[in-house]
């Protein structure tokens, strides 16, 4: 499998992202992979293109969005994966665990087993709101496939 990880960075954190990615990949036989920056031109016929970016002021670098928007068309390959590096996961993932400790534990405390699945909503239905009515249909008709 052929792979190919067009990458950005300013500070050196994606840089030594993508060095781990490669060194993994190098381990795997039958994969040969390169990495390289957004400016380049040659042709691409790659099994797996991978798109990798930090966030700066809430957006990927603009070197990536505009290597995406302008070399796409031209782009071969079979799949995409797209990696970011931001501090928003901090903050997310700081949310997520208090949501999990505080919000449901007191609920789902002594069902261990029986639990199939936890969702949040986020509530606050002033109006019409389809958003929410999909999201809760879906959910209550994953839950009931589940069991
Ligand atoms: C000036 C500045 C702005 C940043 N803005 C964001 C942001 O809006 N959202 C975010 O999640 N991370 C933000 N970050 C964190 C960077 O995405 C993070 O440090 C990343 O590892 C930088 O990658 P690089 O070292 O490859 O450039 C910002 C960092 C700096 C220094």
């Amino acid at each position: 499998m052929r792979v190919c990880i067009v990458f950005d960075s300013k500070r050196g954190a994606t840089r030594q992202i993508v060095q781990w990615m490669v060194e993994a990949l190098e381990e795997m036989e039958g994969i040969e992979v390169v990495a390289r920056g957004p400016e380049g031109t040659e042709p691409f016929d790659y099994d797996l293109l991978v798109i990798g970016s930090p966030i700066y002021f809430e957006r990927p670098m603009k070197s990536m969005s505009e290597f995406v928007a302008a070399q796409a068309s031209s782009m071969h390959y079979q799949r995409v994966a797209v990696f970011i590096l931001g501090w928003a996961k901090c903050l997310y993932q700081s949310a997520e665990k208090h949501i999990e400790k505080s919000y449901f534990g007191p609920l789902v405390k002594g069902f261990s087993n029986e639990l199939v699945s936890t969702h949040m909503f986020r509530g606050w239905i002033r109006k019409k709101d389809r958003e929410q009515e999909n999201e809760s249909k879906d959910w209550i008709l994953r839950v009931a496939r589940m069991v």
